[in-house]
């Protein structure tokens, strides 16, 4: 079984991109093959500085490595050093109805609001099927918002083998794990849109002083209260062991207690948990040539799977004679 998954560099990695999504892909490079990338060509539809996206590039393959992708295990690359995908994009757009494009949700979303599309952000999912189908990839672990594009993605494999020939091994969606919904700082969905995200490996001061800022009600510190559901137990939940959690959970119960405890417990326990990753970033980051090394590599192995299967599509639809 081949898995692959990407993840834009759009932004510095939070805890939500992390717990709802790149410590799942981690678990799963274990299985037969992993491929992991660092979706820049998708991140152009937004980032339009190319310092801010060639910094973000590396920083991301930077932090997935830093927590824990292994090299040796995953196939790690960036989606740009792979251009047989570009190409094998043309051949899917050329199948591609306008309706099906018309109602994703990226694009429908974005014209909806009044704002300006470019063909980019329309034919989206249809680089996103050249990723996954250049890679004869079986399960892509993907969250709820991108279901819909592994459905484009089956539609656009589905009928051009039916219009050509077996060619293209259909992909299903591996649903990430849902109730890994990170709360940001002020209890709403964490998204670097919102402005209330705890960075992965933002300053440990500056983290602190985040966390120490965290919205919480008003309630009396003597009032028992109910941790499921408090946005300040969920954070704490994921960075404490299991014990802690309990005893944490047994106070909110008790009552008795002011929430500045509870955030300094948060950030001493976020602490320790990121700190291997933290000591490993720090190696990494003084060491880019090996970070390009790996992605040099990775993209290496990326290609010969990738060229095998564009080999497989061109001669197909006739571009090159059989
Ligand atoms: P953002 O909302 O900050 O722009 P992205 O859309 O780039 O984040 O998300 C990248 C990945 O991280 C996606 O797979 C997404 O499902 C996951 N993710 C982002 N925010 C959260 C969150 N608050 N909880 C769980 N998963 C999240
Ligand atoms: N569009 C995905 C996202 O924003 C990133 C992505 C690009 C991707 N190509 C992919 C994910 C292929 C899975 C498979 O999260």
């Amino acid at each position: 079984m081949r898995v692959l998954s990407g993840i834009q560099p759009t932004g510095r990695f939070h805890w939500g991109n992390y717990f709802g999504a790149i410590r799942q892909y981690i678990e799963l490079q274990d299985e037969d093959e992993s491929y992991y990338f660092i979706a820049n060509l998708h991140a152009l539809t937004t980032v339009r500085d190319p310092k801010v996206l060639a910094g973000y590039t590396l920083d991301a393959a930077i932090d997935l490595l830093a927590l824990g992708l292994d090299p040796q295990r995953a196939t790690l690359f960036v989606q740009s050093d792979v251009p047989e995908i570009s190409e094998l994009c043309w051949l899917l757009l050329t199948g591609a109805p306008m309706g099906l494009l018309e109602r994703c949700h990226a694009y429908k979303d974005k014209v909806a609001r009044g704002l300006p599309a470019d063909a980019g952000l329309f034919t989206y999912p249809v680089l996103m099927a050249a990723d996954i189908l250049a890679y004869d990839s079986d399960v892509v672990p993907v969250g709820e918002d991108q279901v819909q594009h592994i459905e484009v993605c089956r539609d656009l494999a589905g009928s051009f083998n039916h219009h050509f020939g077996q060619t293209f091994t259909l992909p299903k969606a591996k649903l990430l794990d849902h109730s890994a919904k990170v709360p940001g700082t002020d209890g709403e969905k964490m998204s670097k849109s919102y402005n209330n995200t705890l960075e992965l490996f933002e300053d440990a001061k500056a983290q602190r002083k985040k966390i120490m800022r965290i919205t919480t009600d008003s309630r009396p510190m003597d009032e028992p209260k109910e941790p499921e559901g408090d946005h300040l137990f969920q954070l704490y939940s994921l960075v404490a062991a299991e014990a802690e959690r309990e005893e944490m959970a047994a106070m909110y119960r008790r009552g008795g207690f002011g929430y500045g405890e509870v955030k300094k417990a948060l950030a001493d326990a976020a602490e320790r948990y990121f700190a291997e990753a933290r000591a490993r970033r720090l190696e990494l980051e003084s060491d880019h040539d090996k970070v390009r090394a790996i992605l040099a590599d990775g993209a290496a192995r990326a290609r010969k799977k990738a060229g095998e299967v564009l080999l497989r599509s061109k001669r197909a639809c006739g571009l090159i004679p059989t």
